[in-house]
């Protein structure tokens, strides 16, 4: 036997017996200058191996680079000294303790179901795999649209074929629920080592339950809270928990309404959507919803409220969460990204969770390519990664628990869309040949979801930039004991860097220009 071939038994045999496959590199294509994706299709896709620390005195560090890296893994000691590098400095302290981390994840929205079954089967596989498994970015939270969101192919509720349906004998559940959605999420379910949540969340409602009696459009639910419309409304969300449990599947949460105040300002006529004012959905909670939820088989579902924009959040908390009676019901807060460059962190998130400690804050819907001036799928296009993983750290510093993307894969169009409001997002689809791209997005978020398990907890990370920072950075700990640091460089230089953690000693390295990357050490065998 030649050695070549020698070491590749071995080699085999040694991965046998770890159960270990080696991880497998991105295949590049460039869209133009920097513009670069991953592309898998039904025979390749980059992997990572299961993340492995290494002892005690070591560090492991994950990059992403505009230069071409993509989660690339390497390692490096921990000196017990400070050696020559100068540079930024930070400090680790995992005694200060701040939010509770529960995850990150993405929508199966309708749209993003029909693109991956466009796919052939083993495509399908790699795609699934890239976002939940181990070889992937590990993804634990997966958002539910209730019926049809403008991410469908036709506007739809759970109860069009019957009118004044009040006692839901017409509710069925969709074919794109039956046929599509639930058997992918099964799928998700087997190719995930960490247990899923999801939360669910309704864009609209029967047509004959509406002002406007279309299922289609922007309106608002007839009557008020408390008499029929309004009881029927919170029972038709316990009916779709109920058919839901008969596939076996439990939601971790519900927020009450999708975007309940931001579709009054956009300009597209048949966006599907109920309108709530902050004192309906209060009334609502406390009349309708909270007590059904209580006296149904879901009483630990977790009721989220607002699931708009931060500008909304202030009032809106007040008056829903203010209110004793309505914040009985209600465990968390939804938010979403599309006004942050305007709205500061400090006056609402950190205000709100001052007020309200317990009541958890959570990214429910962020997407790049929204505006109308925008291009809709940018493929390659690094600054929507940046603007992703630069968004979630300041989420993450101001007591934010976790960030969901909004679909999982569009098309090369950034649909299908039914009101043609198309969008961008980390997987895109081209079914013409069987292929999908793996843009920046997919692995800035994967700085986070992969290594920032549910249960990990903030920490204080301190540093010696006080006025202004090119650096943005965040630090965990993990309920494994691991420390995790999360470093962005949208700078044109390399920056060096020390992490003191006093119980270990100083990583010193380098963080490249346009990067971002995430450090990992342990302190205890
Ligand atoms: C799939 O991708 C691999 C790696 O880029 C390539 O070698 C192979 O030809 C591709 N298969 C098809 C059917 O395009
Ligand atoms: C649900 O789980 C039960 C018990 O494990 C099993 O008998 C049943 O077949 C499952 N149903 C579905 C639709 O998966
Ligand atoms: C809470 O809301 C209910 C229903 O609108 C109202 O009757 C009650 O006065 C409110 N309570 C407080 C403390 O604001």
């Amino acid at each position: 036997m030649q050695t070549r071939e020698a070491f590749g038994v071995l080699f085999l045999i040694l991965q046998g017996m770890t159960g270990a496959r080696a991880s497998q590199p991105c295949i590049p294509k460039f869209f133009g200058k920097n513009a670069m994706v991953c592309v898998c299709n039904a025979t390749y896709c980059d992997t990572l191996d299961p993340v492995s620390l290494p002892d005690v005195g070591n560090y492991l560090t994950y990059t992403t680079s505009l230069a071409g890296q993509r989660l690339e893994r390497s390692e490096g000691k921990i000196s017990p000294k400070r050696g020559v590098l100068s540079g930024l400095s930070y400090t680790y302290n995992p005694d200060v303790q701040y939010q509770r981390i529960k995850g990150f994840g993405g929508a199966n929205t309708d749209a993003a179901a029909v693109n991956i079954m466009k796919l052939s089967s083993a495509a399908q596989n790699h795609l699934l795999r890239s976002y939940f498994s181990e070889e992937g970015i590990e993804y634990n939270l997966l958002r539910w649209p209730i019926a049809c969101s403008d991410f469908s192919m036709r506007p739809y509720s759970y109860d069009d074929r019957c009118r004044d349906d009040f006692e839901l004998k017409c509710f069925s559940l969709a074919p794109e629920d039956t046929k599509l959605r639930i058997p992918l999420l099964y799928r998700f379910m087997a190719a995930s080592k960490r247990p899923l949540s999801l939360i669910a969340s309704p864009w609209t409602s029967p047509g004959w339950l509406r002002v406007s009696n279309k299922v289609q459009g922007k309106s608002w639910l007839k009557g008020k809270p408390g008499d029929r419309y309004f009881d029927t409304w919170a029972r038709y969300l316990i009916r779709f928990l109920d058919e839901y449990s008969k596939y076996n599947i439990t939601f971790w949460a519900i927020s009450s309404q999708n975007e309940p105040f931001t579709p009054t300002f956009m300009p597209i006529k048949d966006f599907p959507s109920n309108y709530f004012s902050p004192q309906t959905q209060r009334d609502f909670f406390i009349k309708d919803l909270g007590p059904a939820l209580a006296a149904s088989f879901h009483r630990n579902v977790h009721l989220i409220t607002l699931d708009d924009t931060r500008v909304l959040l202030p009032t809106w908390a007040n008056v829903v969460i203010g209110n004793h009676s309505a914040a009985k019901f209600v465990s968390g807060i939804g938010i979403h990204w599309y006004v942050d460059p305007v709205v500061p962190p400090g006056p609402t998130l950190e205000a709100i969770h001052r007020l309200y400690p317990n009541v958890f804050m959570l990214y429910t819907e962020s997407c790049n390519g929204f505006l109308p001036w925008d291009v809709k799928v940018d493929l390659g296009n690094w600054k929507r990664g940046v603007a992703y993983s630069r968004n979630i750290l300041t989420n993450l510093n101001h007591f934010v628990s976790g960030w969901i993307d909004w679909n999982l894969a569009l098309d090369m169009e950034g649909g299908p869309n039914w009101v043609e409001n198309f969008v961008d997002s980390p997987i895109i689809v081209n079914h013409l040949k069987d292929e999908f791209y793996k843009q920046p997005m997919f692995y800035h978020l994967g700085h986070f979801s992969k290594f920032i398990p549910e249960g990990s907890v903030r920490v204080a990370l301190s540093s010696n930039c006080f006025i202004s920072c090119q650096l943005k950075s965040a630090a965990f700990l993990r309920p494994d004991g691991v420390a995790v640091v999360v470093l962005s460089n949208d700078w044109s230089l390399d920056v060096t860097i020390s992490i003191l953690d006093n119980r270990v000693g100083y990583i010193e390295d380098r963080v490249p220009a346009y990067s971002i990357q995430t450090y990992l050490w342990r302190w205890h065998p």
